[in-house]
């Protein structure tokens, strides 16, 4: 019997392979690690545990499917409930990996270590289940706590990153860094500044601003500085610019799917820099109408990537209507970053809406006492109720 176990390298998914083992009876455990551009250092360390652990092991890469997912999402100012999601959009992709190596392998099932009470688990097993695999989720399964798996780490010679005094569980890609547990659980703990790693904090940032120009092609963000970057790099560079500024950190409460509210932080300074740019671009390019319709569709957009439903139809639609309003998105924002905050400063498009020619105190290209017809009408019906109820009511 065989199996395919998702594997970080972390502590959930290391105590897996040996409980896949010795719980379940699998006498063969493939580890399969998806590179969704993780640091090296991370990729190396689960490599090498995979290799070490497991009865064989992969390293799949996936920069290029989780660059494109990136795209969709700075197009979609893609945030639920003010979290810029992230693991969110990596396990789709992870799990259709996953399952790849699963079918070459043959493989009687599949597994990951999510808990039963994140959204992890949906977000996987909505794909493996798209291809009937039986799925296993040990720590779900046995009922498994991160004390009791530190424990048992301990007592079987597995070397984890996670212990007793520093029990977090992280999750990080190219596009946030995801700190959830431990102390961390009690919503009124505030956070020690040891919890991040991509970010300085604010106060500590330089004294000194820094603008930084991105140029967008049709809602993709495609230069920074003037520099033509592929998608990697280019987060890879605003991460660590805005991070040396303090910039993308959240601190919040979350509802997840289950209806359980979670205590989470979150570190995404790429994320913050694209998404502050590019909602400023939209508003210089895209009608009144538009915008606000837009926000409905975000909000939908958001709420199925959260949820781990992109196999739904209305995303395809929901993502066909964002593409035909970003044909215009094009152009650049250059912005100011400064302990923490990122703000835009300037923008441009030739697609621009805006014109400095119509609304400018100095120019007559519009006689101004044209207006004065829109103004006997506008407010007309606000101005009759009051006239009734002074009079009648
Ligand atoms: N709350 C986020 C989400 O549901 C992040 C979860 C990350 N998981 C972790 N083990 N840190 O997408």
């Amino acid at each position: 019997m065989k199996v395919v176990l998702a594997y970080s390298g972390g502590l959930d998914t290391t105590v897996c392979i040996f409980l896949l083992r010795e719980k379940y009876g699998f006498d063969e455990v493939i580890t399969a690690t998806v590179d969704i551009g993780l640091p090296e250092a991370e990729l190396k360390r689960a490599e090498e545990r995979g290799k070490k652990y497991a009865d064989k092991h992969y390293t799949i890469p996936a920069r290029k499917e989780f660059v494109e997912a990136i795209y969709r999402l700075v197009k979609a100012n893609g945030d639920y409930e003010g979290y810029v999601l992230g693991t969110a959009i990596a396990r789709p992709i992870i799990a259709e990996k996953v399952a790849e190596v699963a079918k070459k392998e043959k493989a009687d099932a599949v597994a990951h270590g999510c808990t039963g009470k994140g959204n992890d688990q949906l977000r996987f097993e909505n794909v493996f289940r798209q291809y009937n695999f039986k799925v296993i989720a040990p720590v779900r399964e046995l009922n498994l706590t991160r004390e009791w798996e530190i424990e048992y780490a301990k007592e079987h010679g597995i070397e984890v990153p996670a212990t007793k005094e520093k029990p977090f569980s992280v999750d990080e890609n190219l596009w946030s860094r995801s700190i959830e547990g431990g102390k961390l659980e009690d919503p009124s703990f505030v956070p020690p500044e040891e919890i991040y790693e991509w970010t300085k904090s604010p106060e500590k940032a330089p004294e000194k601003p820094e603008i930084v120009k991105i140029d967008f092609e049709k809602g993709i963000p495609v230069a920074v500085n003037d520099q033509r970057l592929d998608g990697f790099e280019l987060v890879k560079l605003l991460n660590e610019l805005g991070g040396r500024h303090g910039i993308g950190r959240t601190d919040m409460i979350e509802d997840r799917v289950l209806g359980l509210k979670a205590r989470e932080n979150y570190e995404h300074p790429a994320a913050t820099i694209l998404i502050t740019a590019h909602r400023d671009l939209e508003k210089l390019v895209l009608s009144r109408r538009e915008l606000k319709f837009k926000k409905i569709v975000e909000e939908e957009w958001a709420e199925l990537v959260y949820y781990g439903l992109t196999n739904e139809p209305l995303f395809e639609a929901l993502n066909a209507f964002i593409d035909k309003t970003q044909e215009r998105v094009s152009g650049w924002v250059k912005l100011k970053l400064y302990k923490g905050s990122v703000m835009p400063i300037a923008r441009y498009s030739e697609f621009a809406l805006y014109s400095e020619e119509l609304v400018s105190f100095d120019t007559k290209a519009i006689d101004q006492r044209l207006a004065e017809g829109f103004a006997v009408f506008h407010g007309l019906q606000g101005r009759i109720f009051q006239r009734l109820r002074r009079e009648k009511l």
